[in-house]
C-alpha cells in the first residue's frame, strides 16, 4: 500500500451566534460533517487544527438581548456556555473553541482592519442610512426588516433574505421598518469604510468558476456564479452600533466593525489562541500554501465564505484561500422549516434528557440525512427506523454475535489460525474495499455515502455469519469455526476503527471490548500481523437499544405541543 503524504488541515466550522442553543439543523449541516472530517484527518495522522468559537457581536445578539431584557454580555455568556457543552456532549471535538468577545479576537480584528486602512484599501463613503427616530439609533443589518425584492419574503433583513439567500443592502428592501420599534425609519447621513468588492470580481470569477469548478460542490459554485452575475458592489465594513468591536471612522466614535467583517477573522484569532496555548506556529495554518483550509458552513453563509472572506484574505496578503467550502443545504423537521421563533426544533440539550447516552444515534441519523445536495427532512419515525433496523439490527447485532461466540467458545481469546479459506479472503477483501471507498467519499465530502459504507461493513459481516453458520459446525469442524471467528474478529476491528469519526462513543466502547484502543486508521492495513492474542474479551456491552413506538409518539407530540 502506498502511504499518503501527511498534510496540514485548517478545518473551520461556522461560528454559531451566541443568541440561542444549538438544534439538529446546525449539527447535521455543519458540525457533524466537520467533526467527521476532522476526526478522519487526525486518525490518518495529518496535522489538524479544527477551529470554532461563538459569534458574539452583531445585531443578531443585540436584538436577542433586547428581547430577553438582559445585557448582550449576559446573553452571550449564557449561550456560549450552553453551546459549548452541547458540542462537547455530542463529541464535536474542536481543537479550539473561542469567543469573538475575547481580547485576542478584538486585537486580531483591529490589527487586520488597520492594516487595510493604512494600505488605503477601503473607501470612506458618506451615505444616507435608515435611522429609527423613536429609538434614536441607526438601523443596520437585522435591525431593519422589509420585503425582499424577490417578492417571496416580507421578513427579509437589511443584509440578507433568508428565503432566497440574496445578500441585500437596506435600501433594496420594500417597505422597510425598524425591527425594534416597528416604525418607518427616516434617512440620515453617516460615514463608513467600504471594501471594494467590485474590484475583485474577476479574481473571484476566475478562482471559483475556473480553478475550483470541478472540485467544489455544484450548489456552492452555482450560488457564487449567480452573485457574480448580479455584480459585486462595495460593502460597508463598519456600522453605527453600540455592540461590537469599536472603531473610529474618520475620527468619529459610535461605530463598530461589521460583524461579517470580524466574525470570519474569528477563525484566525481562535487559531492564534490555540497556537499560543500549544506552542505552535499559527501562521503555518493560515499562510502556508500547502495547508488545506476547509470551511464547513450552511448555505446561508456561502457568500461570506466564498466571496467576501476570500477577498479579505487576499487583501490581507500572504494568507491562503480555502481549498474547499462544502456548504450544505438546510434540514427540515417533520416537513417544516426548523424555526427558533416558532420553537419548531429539536434542541440538543433536550434530546439528551429523553435519550441519555444516545449521542451516536443522533449523529448517525443526522449524517445519514445530511442535506448535502438539497434540503432534507428529519422525522422521528425515520430516526426510530434507522436506529432499530440499522444500528440495532445490523451493527449492534453483528458485534454482539461475534463477541459472544468468541467468549463462549474460546473464553474470550481470539482464535489463532494458520490459514483462511477463499470465502474468508473474499469477505475481507470486500471490507477493505469498503474502507477505501469511505476514504475517498470523505475526501470528497460525501458524508452520506461514507456512512452507508460504514453500515455495509457490518452488513457484510452479518451476511458472512449467516452463510457460514459457525454455531452449527462447532462440534463437527472446530478448525473451520476458528477461521470464521478469526475473520469475523477482523471485520469487527475494521468496524471499530472506521466508526470513530462517525460514531465516536460507540467506537470507544467497541475498541475497549476488543482491546484495540491504540489502533489508528492506517494500522488496519497491518491488522493480520498485530492481533493481540493475549487479550481477553470479558464484558460485552450492548451497543444500541431499540426505540419503542411510544417514545417516538411522545417526541412528535411534544414537538407539536410546544410549537407556536
Ligand atoms: N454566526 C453566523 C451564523 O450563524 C456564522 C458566522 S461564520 C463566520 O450564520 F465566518 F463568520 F465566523
Amino acid at each position: 500500500m502506498i502511504s499518503k503524504n501527511k498534510e496540514t488541515f485548517t478545518i473551520t466550522a461556522a461560528l454559531p451566534y451566541a443568541n440561542g442553543p444549538i438544534h439538529i439543523g446546525h449539527l447535521s449541516g455543519v458540525y457533524i460533517p466537520a467533526d467527521i472530517y476532522a476526526r478522519y484527518k487526525r486518525l490518518t495522522n495529518n496535522d489538524v487544527a479544527f477551529i470554532c468559537g461563538s459569534d458574539e457581536h452583531g445585531v443578531a445578539i443585540s436584538l436577542a438581548s433586547k428581547k430577553a431584557s438582559v445585557s448582550p454580555k449576559e446573553l452571550i455568556d449564557k449561550y456560549d456556555k450552553i453551546i459549548k457543552s452541547s458540542f462537547q456532549e455530542f463529541g464535536i471535538l474542536f481543537d479550539n473553541y473561542s469567543r469573538t468577545s475575547k481580547k485576542i479576537h478584538h486585537e486580531t480584528s483591529l490589527k487586520l482592519f488597520e492594516d487595510l486602512k493604512e494600505k488605503n484599501l477601503f473607501s470612506l463613503i458618506k451615505s444616507e442610512q435608515f435611522f429609527d427616530v423613536e429609538e434614536n439609533q441607526f438601523l443596520a443589518d437585522r435591525y431593519i426588516v422589509g420585503t425582499c425584492p424577490c417578492g417571496k419574503f416580507d421578513e427579509a433583513y437589511g443584509d440578507q433574505c433568508e428565503k432566497c439567500g440574496a445578500t441585500l443592502s437596506p435600501d433594496e428592501l420594500i417597505e422597510p421598518r425598524s425591527a425594534i420599534s416597528n416604525s418607518t425609519p427616516i434617512l440620515k447621513q453617516t460615514k463608513h469604510y467600504f471594501i471594494k468588492l467590485n474590484e475583485f470580481e474577476e479574481f473571484i470569477r476566475n478562482w471559483i468558476t475556473v480553478e475550483n469548478k470541478d472540485k467544489w460542490k455544484t450548489n456552492v459554485v452555482g450560488q457564487v456564479k449567480s452573485w457574480l452575475d448580479n455584480g459585486l458592489k462595495p460593502r460597508a465594513v463598519t456600522r453605527d452600533l453600540d455592540w461590537g468591536i469599536p472603531v473610529k471612522v474618520d475620527n468619529e466614535d459610535g461605530k463598530v466593525l461589521y460583524v461579517w467583517f470580524e466574525a470570519p477573522i474569528g477563525y484566525i484569532s481562535s487559531t492564534i489562541e490555540w497556537a499560543k496555548k500549544n506552542n505552535k506556529d499559527w501562521e503555518k495554518y493560515w499562510k502556508n500554501p500547502d495547508t488545506n483550509l476547509i470551511h464547513f458552513i450552511g448555505k446561508d453563509n456561502i457568500v461570506f465564505h466564498c466571496i467576501i472572506f476570500p477577498i479579505m484574505l487576499k487583501m490581507f496578503g500572504n494568507f491562503i484561500l480555502p481549498k474547499n467550502v462544502p456548504a450544505n443545504e438546510f434540514l427540515n423537521l417533520e416537513g417544516n422549516k426548523i424555526s427558533t421563533s416558532r420553537n419548531w426544533a429539536v434542541w440538543l440539550h433536550e434530546y439528551l434528557i429523553d435519550f441519555p447516552d444516545m449521542q451516536d444515534v443522533l449523529r448517525y441519523v443526522l449524517i445519514s440525512t445530511c442535506p448535502e445536495t438539497k434540503d432534507n427532512d428529519f422525522t422521528w419515525k425515520d430516526f426510530q427506523a434507522r436506529n432499530n433496523s440499522e444500528l440495532v439490527a445490523i451493527y449492534g447485532n453483528f458485534a454482539n454475535r461475534v463477541l459472544s461466540l468468541i467468549k463462549k467458545y474460546y473464553d474470550g481469546k481470539i482464535p489463532k489460525v494458520k490459514s483462511r479459506n477463499r470465502v474468508d479472503d473474499l469477505v475481507l477483501e470486500d471490507v477493505k474495499v469498503l474502507k477505501e471507498e469511505i476514504e475517498s467519499y470523505l475526501d470528497s465530502f460525501k458524508f452520506r455515502e461514507a456512512t452507508k459504507n460504514l453500515m455495509n461493513i457490518a452488513r457484510i459481516g452479518n451476511k458472512y455469519l449467516a452463510e457460514t453458520e459457525p454455531w452449527k459446525i462447532k462440534e463437527s469442524d472446530p478448525l473451520r469455526v476458528e477461521q470464521i471467528l478469526h475473520t469475523s474478529f477482523i471485520i469487527i476491528s475494521y468496524l471499530a476503527i472506521v466508526s470513530e469519526p462517525f460514531l465516536p462513543f460507540t467506537s470507544v466502547k467497541l475498541k475497549n471490548m476488543i482491546g484495540l484502543n491504540d489502533y489508528s486508521w492506517d494500522d488496519l492495513d497491518k491488522i493480520f500481523g498485530t492481533i493481540n492474542y493475549n487479550f481477553t474479551i470479558v464484558d460485552i456491552e450492548i451497543l444500541f437499544k431499540r426505540i419503542e413506538d411510544s417514545e417516538i409518539e411522545y417526541q412528535i407530540d411534544k414537538l407539536k405541543k410546544s410549537a407556536s
